[in-house]
Protein backbone atom coordinates (compact mmCIF):
# COMPACT_ATOMS: atom_id res chain seq x y z
CA UNK A 1 0.00 0.00 0.00
CA UNK A 2 1.37 3.72 -0.93
CA UNK A 3 2.22 5.85 2.24
CA UNK A 4 -0.40 7.93 3.54
CA UNK A 5 0.48 11.96 3.52
CA UNK A 6 0.15 12.75 6.98
CA UNK A 7 0.79 16.24 6.33
CA UNK A 8 -1.73 16.69 4.05
CA UNK A 9 -4.02 15.17 6.63
CA UNK A 10 -2.83 17.68 9.12
CA UNK A 11 -6.27 18.77 10.91
CA UNK A 12 -8.49 15.52 9.85
CA UNK A 13 -9.10 12.85 11.51
CA UNK A 14 -9.80 9.21 11.02
CA UNK A 15 -14.14 8.57 11.64
CA UNK A 16 -16.22 5.73 11.39
CA UNK A 17 -19.37 6.06 9.46
CA UNK A 18 -21.44 3.22 8.95
CA UNK A 19 -19.04 0.34 7.51
CA UNK A 20 -16.54 2.60 6.20
CA UNK A 21 -13.42 4.26 8.33
CA UNK A 22 -12.22 7.57 6.66
CA UNK A 23 -10.63 10.58 7.06
CA UNK A 24 -12.60 13.98 7.54
CA UNK A 25 -12.24 17.48 8.65
CA UNK A 26 -11.76 17.66 12.57
CA UNK A 27 -15.06 18.92 13.55
CA UNK A 28 -14.33 21.13 16.15
CA UNK A 29 -12.00 23.48 14.25
CA UNK A 30 -14.69 24.36 11.98
CA UNK A 31 -17.16 25.46 15.00
CA UNK A 32 -19.54 29.22 14.62
CA UNK A 33 -19.64 31.11 17.85
CA UNK A 34 -22.72 29.34 18.90
CA UNK A 35 -20.98 26.05 18.90
CA UNK A 36 -22.74 24.45 15.95
CA UNK A 37 -20.50 23.10 13.37
CA UNK A 38 -20.55 24.64 10.09
CA UNK A 39 -19.59 21.99 7.35
CA UNK A 40 -18.40 24.61 4.69
CA UNK A 41 -15.57 26.06 6.21
CA UNK A 42 -13.86 22.94 6.51
CA UNK A 43 -11.62 22.27 3.50
CA UNK A 44 -12.44 19.72 1.99
CA UNK A 45 -16.68 18.70 2.97
CA UNK A 46 -18.36 16.46 5.24
CA UNK A 47 -21.39 17.00 7.06
CA UNK A 48 -21.59 14.43 10.37
CA UNK A 49 -25.52 15.71 9.77
CA UNK A 50 -26.40 14.32 6.80
CA UNK A 51 -25.57 10.30 8.17
CA UNK A 52 -29.78 9.89 7.67
CA UNK A 53 -28.98 11.16 4.48
CA UNK A 54 -26.87 8.10 3.11
CA UNK A 55 -28.50 5.43 5.57
CA UNK A 56 -31.36 6.09 3.36
CA UNK A 57 -28.94 5.85 0.41
CA UNK A 58 -27.96 2.33 1.20
CA UNK A 59 -31.06 1.41 2.29
CA UNK A 60 -32.58 2.49 -1.14
CA UNK A 61 -29.48 0.04 -2.90
CA UNK A 62 -30.35 -2.70 -1.55
CA UNK A 63 -34.40 -1.89 -1.67
CA UNK A 64 -33.92 -1.79 -5.43
CA UNK A 65 -31.82 -4.65 -5.42
CA UNK A 66 -34.92 -6.54 -3.64
CA UNK A 67 -36.97 -5.24 -6.71
CA UNK A 68 -34.68 -6.67 -9.58
CA UNK A 69 -32.93 -3.38 -9.94
CA UNK A 70 -29.12 -4.56 -9.54
CA UNK A 71 -26.10 -1.88 -9.39
CA UNK A 72 -23.15 -2.45 -10.08
CA UNK A 73 -21.61 0.92 -10.93
CA UNK A 74 -21.93 4.15 -9.20
CA UNK A 75 -20.95 7.80 -9.82
CA UNK A 76 -20.54 10.41 -7.22
CA UNK A 77 -20.46 13.64 -9.38
CA UNK A 78 -19.89 15.57 -5.98
CA UNK A 79 -17.60 13.53 -3.64
CA UNK A 80 -15.60 16.10 -1.34
CA UNK A 81 -14.45 13.14 1.27
CA UNK A 82 -15.72 10.21 -0.95
CA UNK A 83 -18.03 8.99 2.28
CA UNK A 84 -20.88 8.05 0.00
CA UNK A 85 -19.51 5.96 -2.71
CA UNK A 86 -17.37 4.48 -0.35
CA UNK A 87 -20.04 3.80 1.82
CA UNK A 88 -22.15 2.27 -1.61
CA UNK A 89 -19.01 0.24 -2.10
CA UNK A 90 -18.55 -1.25 1.13
CA UNK A 91 -22.04 -1.57 2.45
CA UNK A 92 -24.02 -3.27 -0.65
CA UNK A 93 -23.55 -5.93 -2.57
CA UNK A 94 -22.07 -6.44 -5.57
CA UNK A 95 -20.35 -3.16 -6.71
CA UNK A 96 -17.53 -3.13 -9.29
CA UNK A 97 -17.03 -0.30 -10.57
CA UNK A 98 -17.00 3.34 -8.44
CA UNK A 99 -16.13 6.57 -9.77
CA UNK A 100 -15.46 9.41 -6.75
CA UNK A 101 -15.06 13.64 -8.24
CA UNK A 102 -14.90 16.42 -6.98
CA UNK A 103 -13.72 19.85 -8.58
CA UNK A 104 -11.39 20.48 -4.99
CA UNK A 105 -8.11 19.42 -5.44
CA UNK A 106 -7.41 18.50 -1.92
CA UNK A 107 -10.61 16.84 -1.89
CA UNK A 108 -9.70 14.28 -4.78
CA UNK A 109 -6.17 13.89 -2.72
CA UNK A 110 -8.22 13.03 0.50
CA UNK A 111 -10.90 10.62 -0.85
CA UNK A 112 -7.60 8.78 -2.82
CA UNK A 113 -6.62 8.12 0.74
CA UNK A 114 -9.92 6.96 2.00
CA UNK A 115 -10.80 4.52 -0.83
CA UNK A 116 -7.15 2.90 -0.38
CA UNK A 117 -8.38 2.52 3.40
CA UNK A 118 -11.18 1.28 2.84
CA UNK A 119 -9.76 -1.41 0.10
CA UNK A 120 -11.28 -0.19 -2.49
CA UNK A 121 -8.53 0.66 -4.69
CA UNK A 122 -9.27 -2.28 -7.09
CA UNK A 123 -12.79 -1.24 -8.22
CA UNK A 124 -12.42 2.54 -7.54
CA UNK A 125 -11.75 5.73 -10.10
CA UNK A 126 -11.00 9.28 -8.46
CA UNK A 127 -11.58 12.20 -10.78
CA UNK A 128 -10.89 15.31 -10.22
CA UNK A 129 -13.53 17.61 -12.70
CA UNK A 130 -16.07 19.37 -13.04
CA UNK A 131 -18.94 17.55 -12.62
CA UNK A 132 -20.76 19.03 -15.60
CA UNK A 133 -18.01 18.48 -17.72
CA UNK A 134 -17.35 14.61 -16.52
CA UNK A 135 -20.91 14.24 -17.37
CA UNK A 136 -21.12 15.04 -20.86
CA UNK A 137 -17.72 13.67 -21.32
CA UNK A 138 -18.81 9.94 -20.09
CA UNK A 139 -22.21 10.09 -22.08
CA UNK A 140 -20.52 11.50 -24.70
CA UNK A 141 -17.59 8.26 -24.82
CA UNK A 142 -20.82 6.23 -24.45
CA UNK A 143 -20.29 5.22 -20.67
CA UNK A 144 -23.34 5.24 -18.31
CA UNK A 145 -24.00 3.80 -14.87
CA UNK A 146 -26.30 2.59 -12.45
CA UNK A 147 -26.31 5.09 -9.82
CA UNK A 148 -25.53 8.47 -10.11
CA UNK A 149 -25.17 10.90 -7.40
CA UNK A 150 -25.47 14.86 -7.18
CA UNK A 151 -25.24 15.59 -3.84
CA UNK A 152 -24.14 19.56 -3.72
CA UNK A 153 -24.13 22.48 -1.06
CA UNK A 154 -27.12 24.26 -2.12
CA UNK A 155 -29.22 23.74 -5.16
CA UNK A 156 -28.74 20.93 -7.90
CA UNK A 157 -30.12 23.22 -10.26
CA UNK A 158 -26.46 23.39 -12.22
CA UNK A 159 -26.20 19.66 -12.83
CA UNK A 160 -29.47 18.38 -13.21
CA UNK A 161 -29.47 18.64 -17.05
CA UNK A 162 -25.83 17.03 -17.32
CA UNK A 163 -26.65 14.51 -14.91
CA UNK A 164 -29.68 13.30 -15.99
CA UNK A 165 -28.06 11.73 -18.93
CA UNK A 166 -25.54 9.83 -17.02
CA UNK A 167 -27.77 7.18 -15.53
CA UNK A 168 -28.24 3.49 -17.87
CA UNK A 169 -31.72 2.79 -18.68
CA UNK A 170 -32.83 1.36 -15.55
CA UNK A 171 -30.65 3.27 -13.41
CA UNK A 172 -30.90 5.85 -10.71
CA UNK A 173 -30.08 9.21 -9.61
CA UNK A 174 -30.44 10.84 -6.30
CA UNK A 175 -30.52 14.35 -5.87
CA UNK A 176 -29.81 16.44 -2.35
CA UNK A 177 -30.96 20.07 -2.52
CA UNK A 178 -30.12 22.05 0.52
CA UNK A 179 -31.26 25.62 -0.42
CA UNK A 180 -34.49 25.83 1.58
CA UNK A 181 -35.16 29.27 1.55
CA UNK A 182 -35.63 29.74 -2.27
CA UNK A 183 -37.39 26.40 -2.88
CA UNK A 184 -39.73 26.77 0.23
CA UNK A 185 -40.61 30.95 -0.67
CA UNK A 186 -38.37 32.48 1.65
CA UNK A 187 -36.88 34.08 -1.35
CA UNK A 188 -39.97 34.13 -3.65
CA UNK A 189 -37.43 36.36 -6.57
CA UNK A 190 -35.46 33.45 -5.70
CA UNK A 191 -37.55 31.33 -6.34
CA UNK A 192 -38.55 32.52 -9.41
CA UNK A 193 -34.83 33.05 -11.07
CA UNK A 194 -33.31 29.36 -9.89
CA UNK A 195 -36.96 27.23 -10.40
CA UNK A 196 -38.99 29.46 -12.55
CA UNK A 197 -42.01 29.17 -9.90
CA UNK A 198 -44.23 31.64 -8.52
CA UNK A 199 -44.62 31.65 -5.14
CA UNK A 200 -47.39 32.78 -2.42
CA UNK A 201 -46.57 32.75 1.33
CA UNK A 202 -48.60 29.58 2.37
CA UNK A 203 -49.09 27.28 4.90
CA UNK A 204 -47.59 23.94 3.24
CA UNK A 205 -44.05 25.96 1.94
CA UNK A 206 -42.39 22.09 2.64
CA UNK A 207 -44.64 20.35 0.86
CA UNK A 208 -44.26 22.95 -2.04
CA UNK A 209 -40.63 23.52 -2.50
CA UNK A 210 -40.20 19.14 -2.50
CA UNK A 211 -42.36 19.61 -5.44
CA UNK A 212 -41.30 22.47 -7.38
CA UNK A 213 -37.86 20.51 -7.07
CA UNK A 214 -39.64 17.60 -8.60
CA UNK A 215 -40.99 19.44 -11.25
CA UNK A 216 -37.58 21.42 -12.21
CA UNK A 217 -35.76 17.85 -12.31
CA UNK A 218 -38.47 16.36 -15.07
CA UNK A 219 -38.45 19.17 -16.68
CA UNK A 220 -35.06 19.38 -17.39
CA UNK A 221 -35.34 15.38 -18.56
CA UNK A 222 -38.56 15.40 -20.68
CA UNK A 223 -37.07 18.56 -22.51
CA UNK A 224 -34.23 15.73 -24.04
CA UNK A 225 -37.07 13.46 -24.52
CA UNK A 226 -35.47 11.62 -21.48
CA UNK A 227 -38.06 10.14 -19.08
CA UNK A 228 -37.73 9.58 -15.09
CA UNK A 229 -39.93 7.87 -12.58
CA UNK A 230 -40.01 8.95 -8.97
CA UNK A 231 -38.72 6.33 -6.47
CA UNK A 232 -38.85 7.72 -3.42
CA UNK A 233 -38.08 11.77 -2.39
CA UNK A 234 -38.31 12.98 1.69
CA UNK A 235 -37.87 16.69 3.58
CA UNK A 236 -36.14 16.09 6.31
CA UNK A 237 -34.04 18.12 9.10
CA UNK A 238 -32.43 21.28 6.47
CA UNK A 239 -32.74 19.32 2.72
CA UNK A 240 -34.26 17.77 0.67
CA UNK A 241 -33.10 14.41 -1.00
CA UNK A 242 -35.66 12.55 -4.30
CA UNK A 243 -34.26 9.33 -6.14
CA UNK A 244 -35.51 8.32 -9.93
CA UNK A 245 -35.82 5.84 -11.93
CA UNK A 246 -34.61 6.06 -15.87
CA UNK A 247 -37.30 4.58 -18.07
CA UNK A 248 -37.35 2.61 -20.88
CA UNK A 249 -39.48 4.23 -23.37
CA UNK A 250 -40.39 8.43 -23.77
CA UNK A 251 -43.88 7.46 -24.43
CA UNK A 252 -45.01 8.64 -20.78
CA UNK A 253 -43.53 12.19 -21.20
CA UNK A 254 -46.61 13.89 -22.53
CA UNK A 255 -48.85 12.43 -20.53
CA UNK A 256 -46.91 13.43 -17.49
CA UNK A 257 -46.74 16.95 -18.23
CA UNK A 258 -50.43 17.45 -19.20
CA UNK A 259 -51.28 15.77 -15.96
CA UNK A 260 -48.26 15.05 -13.44
CA UNK A 261 -47.19 19.30 -14.01
CA UNK A 262 -49.81 21.69 -12.71
CA UNK A 263 -50.42 25.03 -10.15
CA UNK A 264 -51.94 25.25 -6.69
CA UNK A 265 -54.63 28.00 -6.58
CA UNK A 266 -54.09 29.59 -2.90
CA UNK A 267 -56.48 31.66 -1.21
CA UNK A 268 -54.64 34.02 1.15
CA UNK A 269 -57.67 35.18 3.09
CA UNK A 270 -58.91 31.69 4.11
CA UNK A 271 -56.20 29.37 2.80
CA UNK A 272 -58.67 27.64 0.97
CA UNK A 273 -56.47 25.64 -2.33
CA UNK A 274 -57.04 23.57 -4.77
CA UNK A 275 -54.80 21.83 -7.63
CA UNK A 276 -54.70 22.07 -11.43
CA UNK A 277 -53.16 19.87 -13.59
CA UNK A 278 -51.58 21.51 -16.93
CA UNK A 279 -53.83 20.30 -19.48
CA UNK A 280 -56.67 22.14 -17.18
CA UNK A 281 -55.19 24.86 -16.61
CA UNK A 282 -55.12 25.84 -20.01
CA UNK A 283 -58.03 25.41 -20.71
CA UNK A 284 -60.36 28.95 -20.50
CA UNK A 285 -63.39 27.08 -19.62
CA UNK A 286 -62.00 24.68 -16.62
CA UNK A 287 -59.80 27.72 -15.71
CA UNK A 288 -62.35 30.72 -15.12
CA UNK A 289 -64.06 28.67 -12.35
CA UNK A 290 -61.34 28.36 -10.18
CA UNK A 291 -59.72 31.94 -10.15
CA UNK A 292 -61.95 33.32 -6.98
CA UNK A 293 -62.05 31.03 -3.71
CA UNK A 294 -65.54 29.38 -3.68
CA UNK A 295 -65.12 29.90 0.59
CA UNK A 296 -65.00 33.60 0.61
CA UNK A 297 -64.54 34.94 -2.23
CA UNK A 298 -61.07 36.68 -2.79
CA UNK A 299 -59.06 36.18 -5.78
CA UNK A 300 -57.24 32.79 -5.74
CA UNK A 301 -53.00 33.21 -6.08
CA UNK A 302 -51.77 30.87 -9.00
CA UNK A 303 -48.51 29.14 -7.26
CA UNK A 304 -46.36 26.48 -9.32
CA UNK A 305 -45.69 24.94 -11.82
CA UNK A 306 -45.20 22.23 -9.48
CA UNK A 307 -45.34 17.90 -9.92
CA UNK A 308 -48.58 17.79 -8.22
CA UNK A 309 -48.52 13.35 -8.55
CA UNK A 310 -47.34 11.15 -6.15
CA UNK A 311 -43.75 12.06 -4.84
CA UNK A 312 -42.44 8.51 -3.89
CA UNK A 313 -43.52 5.20 -4.97
CA UNK A 314 -45.34 2.46 -2.23
CA UNK A 315 -43.16 -0.99 -3.27
CA UNK A 316 -40.06 1.09 -2.85
CA UNK A 317 -41.26 2.74 0.20
CA UNK A 318 -42.87 0.00 2.01
CA UNK A 319 -39.60 -2.54 1.36
CA UNK A 320 -37.63 0.22 2.54
CA UNK A 321 -39.78 0.54 5.38
CA UNK A 322 -39.64 -3.45 6.13
CA UNK A 323 -35.30 -3.73 5.58
CA UNK A 324 -35.02 -0.54 7.67
CA UNK A 325 -33.97 -2.58 10.68
CA UNK A 326 -31.95 -5.37 8.71
CA UNK A 327 -28.64 -3.79 8.70
CA UNK A 328 -27.31 -3.19 12.33
CA UNK A 329 -24.95 -0.81 11.32
CA UNK A 330 -27.54 1.56 9.94
CA UNK A 331 -27.39 4.36 12.71
CA UNK A 332 -30.53 6.08 11.62
CA UNK A 333 -32.77 3.10 11.39
CA UNK A 334 -34.90 4.04 13.89
CA UNK A 335 -36.00 7.40 12.37
CA UNK A 336 -35.82 6.77 8.88
CA UNK A 337 -38.29 3.66 10.00
CA UNK A 338 -40.71 6.70 11.13
CA UNK A 339 -40.09 8.60 8.36
CA UNK A 340 -40.56 5.88 6.07
CA UNK A 341 -44.07 5.11 7.73
CA UNK A 342 -45.06 8.61 7.45
CA UNK A 343 -44.43 9.26 4.05
CA UNK A 344 -46.18 5.75 3.40
CA UNK A 345 -49.37 6.67 5.14
CA UNK A 346 -49.62 10.14 3.75
CA UNK A 347 -48.87 8.75 0.32
CA UNK A 348 -52.92 7.09 0.68
CA UNK A 349 -53.72 10.93 0.05
CA UNK A 350 -53.91 11.99 -3.54
CA UNK A 351 -53.33 15.63 -3.10
CA UNK A 352 -50.05 18.11 -3.07
CA UNK A 353 -50.79 19.59 0.01
CA UNK A 354 -50.79 19.37 3.66
CA UNK A 355 -52.98 22.34 5.62
CA UNK A 356 -51.12 23.39 8.88
CA UNK A 357 -53.45 23.66 11.37
CA UNK A 358 -52.33 26.48 13.57
CA UNK A 359 -52.17 28.71 10.29
CA UNK A 360 -55.89 27.08 9.57
CA UNK A 361 -56.95 27.54 12.92
CA UNK A 362 -55.87 30.89 13.45
CA UNK A 363 -58.42 31.96 10.25
CA UNK A 364 -61.22 30.32 12.28
CA UNK A 365 -59.98 32.35 15.14
CA UNK A 366 -59.17 29.66 17.27
CA UNK A 367 -56.75 27.28 19.06
CA UNK A 368 -55.50 24.53 17.13
CA UNK A 369 -56.91 21.43 18.48
CA UNK A 370 -54.44 18.49 18.79
CA UNK A 371 -53.86 16.65 15.23
CA UNK A 372 -55.34 13.00 16.25
CA UNK A 373 -58.63 14.36 17.35
CA UNK A 374 -58.75 16.37 13.54
CA UNK A 375 -57.72 12.85 12.00
CA UNK A 376 -60.34 10.57 13.78
CA UNK A 377 -62.98 13.77 13.31
CA UNK A 378 -62.29 13.73 9.36
CA UNK A 379 -62.44 9.91 9.50
CA UNK A 380 -65.62 9.55 11.88
CA UNK A 381 -67.22 11.55 8.55
CA UNK A 382 -65.87 9.17 5.95
CA UNK A 383 -62.46 11.06 4.97
CA UNK A 384 -58.95 9.99 4.79
CA UNK A 385 -56.52 12.07 6.75
CA UNK A 386 -52.91 11.67 7.71
CA UNK A 387 -49.51 13.28 9.08
CA UNK A 388 -47.15 14.20 6.92
CA UNK A 389 -43.59 13.27 7.67
CA UNK A 390 -43.01 17.13 6.03
CA UNK A 391 -44.17 18.98 9.27
CA UNK A 392 -45.79 18.13 12.96
CA UNK A 393 -48.94 20.52 12.71
CA UNK A 394 -49.86 19.25 9.19
CA UNK A 395 -52.59 17.50 8.06
CA UNK A 396 -53.03 15.36 4.21
CA UNK A 397 -56.88 15.16 3.81
CA UNK A 398 -59.15 13.97 0.82
CA UNK A 399 -61.42 16.07 2.56
CA UNK A 400 -63.27 19.57 0.81
CA UNK A 401 -61.74 22.51 3.00
CA UNK A 402 -64.98 23.12 4.28
CA UNK A 403 -65.23 19.77 6.15
CA UNK A 404 -61.80 20.50 7.82
CA UNK A 405 -63.16 24.05 9.16
CA UNK A 406 -65.84 22.15 10.75
CA UNK A 407 -63.75 19.61 12.20
CA UNK A 408 -61.28 22.32 13.86
CA UNK A 409 -64.46 24.39 15.31
CA UNK A 410 -66.01 21.37 16.25
CA UNK A 411 -62.60 19.88 17.78
CA UNK A 412 -61.43 23.17 19.43
CA UNK A 413 -64.76 23.53 21.69
C1 LIG B 1 -21.91 19.05 -0.16
S1 LIG B 1 -20.34 18.54 -0.72
C2 LIG B 1 -20.55 16.85 -1.10
C3 LIG B 1 -20.77 16.01 0.09
C4 LIG B 1 -20.64 14.55 -0.14
N1 LIG B 1 -21.50 14.06 -1.20
C5 LIG B 1 -20.92 13.80 1.15
O1 LIG B 1 -21.88 12.98 1.21
O2 LIG B 1 -20.22 14.06 2.14
C6 LIG B 1 -20.25 19.28 -2.29
C7 LIG B 1 -18.92 19.06 -2.99
O3 LIG B 1 -19.07 19.48 -4.35
C8 LIG B 1 -17.83 19.98 -4.79
N2 LIG B 1 -18.11 20.81 -5.97
C9 LIG B 1 -18.66 22.06 -6.03
N3 LIG B 1 -18.82 22.43 -7.31
C10 LIG B 1 -18.40 21.40 -8.09
C11 LIG B 1 -18.34 21.17 -9.48
N4 LIG B 1 -18.76 22.10 -10.35
N5 LIG B 1 -17.86 20.00 -9.94
C12 LIG B 1 -17.43 19.05 -9.06
N6 LIG B 1 -17.44 19.20 -7.72
C13 LIG B 1 -17.94 20.36 -7.24
C14 LIG B 1 -17.28 20.72 -3.59
O4 LIG B 1 -15.86 20.80 -3.68
C15 LIG B 1 -17.75 19.84 -2.42
O5 LIG B 1 -16.75 18.97 -2.03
Amino acid sequence: MERIDRKMLEGFELIKEGLARIYAPKLELYRRSDGVYEPSWAPVFYNPAMVMNRDINILLLYTLEYEGVKTRSIIDLLSATGIRGIRIGIETPGITDIILNDVSPLACRVMGVNIKINNLASSSTVSCRDARALSYELVKSGTHMDYVDIDPYGSPMPFIEPALSVPKINGVIGFTATDLAPLTGSHPWKTLKRYHAHIAKNDFSKELGLRILIYNILNKAFEHDIDYDILFSYYSDHYYRVYLRRTKSSKGIVEKINNGFGYILYCERCLNRRHVAFKDYFDSNTIKNYLVCDICGSPMRIVGPLWIRETARHNIVSKLHEITEKYEWIKSSRRIKKLSKLVIDEHSINVPYYYHLDHVSSTLKTNPPKIHRIIECLNSKGFNAQRTHMDPKGVKTDAPYQELRKCITECST
